[in-house]
């Protein structure tokens, strides 16, 4: 009975179409496996160069105004330039999806006006910005803890959502009062939902489950992360995602990121030899 409700379970999951990385895959039995689209790229010995999924930390606004003698707000402002230019050069690049970190669990904590001038700046954006996003046939979805934020916002970003459900061109995803150990919360409680409905047993749970309870699961897996602004902190974000996305930090502050520091940290991704735990050698002989 257990084995039937997975069987369900996964289903589901499947219909999304997950891409699935080698790792996961290889913790599927061979019955379970065969329900995933099977993502080439993730078994060919040389990935494409072109990341599927990019996440970026986008660092940097608050030192990029202060150096004009500006509020930080002002630096958040100029921030959404950089936004447009990377939605821009990822749909040139033909990259999948985008994830952008705009508000995280701990931004909170910064002064009330800031907060403030944060949320007024998301609404302005959306109001803004969802015609053209549309018109470019990207998809738009906000990801992380939505109910925190006031209903005219959220209702927004709801409608931001339906209205942009079916475009296929670009994934963005902007998580908002997100954190990676939220996400990993969030997913361990739906898990647990699910065994006090019999659905499944706890000894059904393995990495594959879970993981498809995690923001952004039926997404092709991070390829890359990208921090602006020097730091060279992971912050809270995409926790679980990160386990094999090549990660690229720079000394560029937000504002100034533009579709030539994109192609320079792709450049630097396609570079790169993605072993996934084998040795170079087996790399190589693909
Ligand atoms: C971090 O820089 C940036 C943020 C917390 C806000 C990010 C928001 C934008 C880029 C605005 C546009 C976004 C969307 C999705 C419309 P910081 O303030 O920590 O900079 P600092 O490290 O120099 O102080």
């Amino acid at each position: 009975m257990h084995n039937r409700h997975i069987g369900k379970c996964i289903n589901v999951a499947s219909r999304r179409t997950p891409a699935l990385h080698p790792l996961e895959a290889a913790s599927l039995t061979e019955k379970k496996a065969a329900r995933f689209r099977p993502c080439t790229s993730m078994t060919d010995s040389k990935p494409s160069p072109v990341p599927r999924h990019i996440a970026i930390v986008m660092d940097g606004n608050g030192r990029w105004a202060k150096a004009r003698h500006r509020p930080r707000t002002f630096g958040h402002n100029a921030g959404r330039k950089a936004v447009r230019e990377v939605i821009e050069g990822c749909i040139r690049q033909g990259v999948s999806a985008l994830t952008l970190f705009a508000f995280s669990s701990e931004n909170w904590n910064r002064p009330e006006d800031e907060v403030g001038a944060l949320m007024e700046l998301f609404v302005r954006a959306l109001d803004k910005e969802v015609d053209e996003l549309h018109e470019q046939q990207v998809r738009v979805r906000f990801v992380g803890d939505l109910t925190a934020f006031e209903a005219g916002l959220r209702q927004r970003m709801n409608a931001a959502m339906s209205r942009t459900a079916a475009n296929t061109r670009l994934q963005l995803n902007v998580a908002v009062n997100y954190g990676g150990r939220w996400d990993i919360v969030q997913a361990a409680r739906k898990a647990g939902e699910a065994i006090a409905r019999g659905e499944i047993r706890p000894d059904d749970i393995d990495e594959a489950l879970l993981g498809h309870w995690m923001s952004l699961a039926d997404l092709p897996p991070l390829d890359l992360f990208i921090r602006t602004g020097g730091e060279f902190r992971v912050s809270n974000f995409l926790l679980w995602q990160l386990a094999y996305a090549e990660l690229y930090f720079t000394e560029t502050l937000w504002p100034d990121f533009d579709q030539v520091s994109l192609q320079s940290a792709i450049d630097d991704y396609a570079r790169r030899e993605r072993r996934f735990g084998r040795t170079g050698d087996q790399v190589a002989q693909g």
